[in-house]
């Protein structure tokens, strides 16, 4: 053969210019909404470190607020908000209270940045005594009895000024559920993003803790997808859209990246993807014993979901990616 016959592919990787020039993927600020985790707690200015996830805390609204200020002074337009009650009960009472943890903050926010795309997530596993996702009777997760409850859910967080909700609970018939009740109620024009493909997943352990959320019996196999299974994702996002979904998400998103683009290439609707609380962890652990190089490994895993078809990254890293675009180190 000669030189000059096979393929040369290091032309265009001789210069960073070059590199730049013939790149596919770019992450962009628009890309990332950043999850916070608020904390009903009489001291508004409360922060408590979330122990499994360096860097993240569970936060009261006026240090919410503040960090939500820097974020946004950064470019973060999206935030993902989870409550963190201080009453749990059988029927998820706080989930729903038009006074409510996440009613209040929402709120809050929309007041202080108005522009800001204040996403809920929709669920009642924060708000439980028990902790799973869905009212309980026999032990076991009732599927239709917990659909009003979602609703009304969505509902109230539309109230507060919610500018999407994100149903994460995995029962059947959710979304249409909290459809007809958003349309019923004047919000016909409130997107749904919902958890359309979401696997019972062991990477949401370090999530669990800073949410107090772990079941206290059970697991969440009966609800949650099994992660063997890639054609089940299709027939849950296509359910989903029939039902009325805005916007389709998969969580987690690295251990996941076919399925994100197999939804990316079989609907036409925008696809998220939540790098999840054990895939932050375990860059965030590596980094500290000095094994991987933080910042190159999250830059490279959520550029990965981007590239996999997610145009929606939720990412616990956003801030400080945001940081990084910035010129930050
Ligand atoms: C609640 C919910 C979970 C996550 C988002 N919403 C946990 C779960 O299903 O147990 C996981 C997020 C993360 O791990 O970062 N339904
Ligand atoms: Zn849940």
């Amino acid at each position: 053969m000669s030189s000059s016959n096979f393929y040369r592919g290091r032309r265009l990787r001789s210069s960073k210019a070059i590199r730049d020039m013939v790149r596919e993927t770019d992450l962009l600020p628009r890309n990332l909404v950043q999850p916070f985790f608020v904390l009903e707690s009489q001291d508004p200015k409360e922060s408590r470190p979330i122990a499994s996830m360096p860097g993240q805390s569970q936060l009261a609204p006026a240090a919410l607020e503040e960090e939500v200020s820097r974020a946004v002074d950064l470019g973060l337009q999206s935030v993902i908000l989870f409550g963190i009650p201080v009453h749990k009960d059988q029927k998820a009472s706080q989930a729903y209270a038009q006074d409510g943890i996440i009613q209040q903050t929402v709120q809050r926010l929309k007041k202080r940045f108005p522009s800001l795309v204040v996403i809920t997530d929709v669920c009642l596993c924060e708000y439980t005594d028990h902790g799973h996702c869905g009212l309980i009777q026999d032990k076991k997760v009732q599927n239709d009895p917990t659909l009003e409850l979602l609703a009304k859910t969505a509902l109230s967080h539309a109230q507060a000024g919610a500018d999407i909700v994100a149903p994460s609970d995995m029962m059947d018939g959710r979304v249409q559920a909290i459809r007809d009740m958003l349309d019923n109620q004047g919000f016909k024009e409130l997107p749904i993003m919902s958890y359309a493909v979401k696997y019972a997943s062991a990477y949401y352990g370090p999530f669990r803790e800073a949410a107090q959320s772990s079941p206290s019996f059970g697991d969440r196999k009966t609800y949650q997808m099994d992660p063997g299974n890639a054609r089940e994702a299709l027939r849950e996002a296509e359910a989903d859209i029939i039902q009325g979904a805005d916007m389709l998400m998969v969580k987690p998103a690295l251990p996941y990246l076919d399925i994100i683009s197999a939804l990316q290439s079989s609907f036409d609707l925008p696809v998220a993807a939540y790098q999840v609380s054990g895939e932050y962890s375990q860059i965030k652990a590596a980094a500290q014993l000095g094994w991987l190089d933080e910042k190159s490994v999250a830059l490279e895993s959520v550029t990965a979901i981007k590239r996999a078809g997610a145009e929606i990254i939720l990412t616990y890293f956003a801030r400080e990616i945001l940081g990084w675009m910035a010129g930050n180190e």
